[in-house]
């Protein structure tokens, strides 16, 4: 059995993300048996951002909430699927205070580099961009934020599917699967 973790980050927890994540995860289980799929959405949670105080530096956060199991998740999955909304050209708020939370992880990567171990091999990691488009200055922030976060748990971006105005995600659009996961 092999476990890939889904985060959806839009704050609507019935919007066009939701939709899309679900019938991704509704495809891939029916395609790949072997794989548990855990899925996180951000309208489910409230978790309080980053304030930068460097406590982690010992470990843990200073904050106590579902986001150190969040983190354990991620860390042991085999791969990882983000679909998110573009917001300004980023990822929407509540998903940013998600991601910033894997500072954690960071202060255990310095430990490994100053110990001059080897960093463990990179996993997959999928992203699913959805918007309205008209908006001149594209995603590319939202892909290095969600690259820049996921590296610290040794993932690394193999594919980027963007349904975009014109082409936005609804019930009757045929969904492309990740090359990773394709029967
Ligand atoms: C604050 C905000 C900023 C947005 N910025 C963009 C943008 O820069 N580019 C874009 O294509 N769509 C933008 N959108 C539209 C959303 O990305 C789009 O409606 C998306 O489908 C919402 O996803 P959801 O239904 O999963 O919440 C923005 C929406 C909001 C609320």
């Amino acid at each position: 059995m092999t476990k890939w973790v889904v985060f959806i980050g839009s704050p609507r927890a019935n919007g066009t993300s939701a939709l899309l994540a679900d019938y991704l995860v509704e495809q891939l289980s029916a395609l790949h048996p072997e794989i548990v799929f855990h899925t996180y959405a951000m309208s489910d949670f409230s978790l309080k951002g980053c304030i930068g105080c460097d406590f982690c530096q010992g470990g843990s956060c200073v904050y106590q909430d579902d986001m150190a199991a969040i983190l354990d998740d991620v860390c042991s999955a085999d791969g990882v699927v983000v679909v998110s909304p573009i917001y300004f050209a980023s990822v929407p708020s509540q998903f940013k205070a998600l991601l910033d939370r894997f500072q954690p992880l960071f202060w255990k990567r310095q430990e490994l580099l100053r110990a001059k171990r080897d960093l463990p091999p990179k996993k997959p990691l999928v992203l699913y961009v959805v918007g309205e488009g008209g908006d001149p200055h594209g995603f590319e922030g939202l892909e290095s934020v969600v690259r820049s976060s996921f590296a610290l748990a040794d993932f690394s971006l193999s594919q980027t599917i963007a349904y975009i105005g014109n082409q936005r995600f609804t019930k009757t659009s045929s969904l492309e699967l990740p090359e990773v996961l394709r029967g």
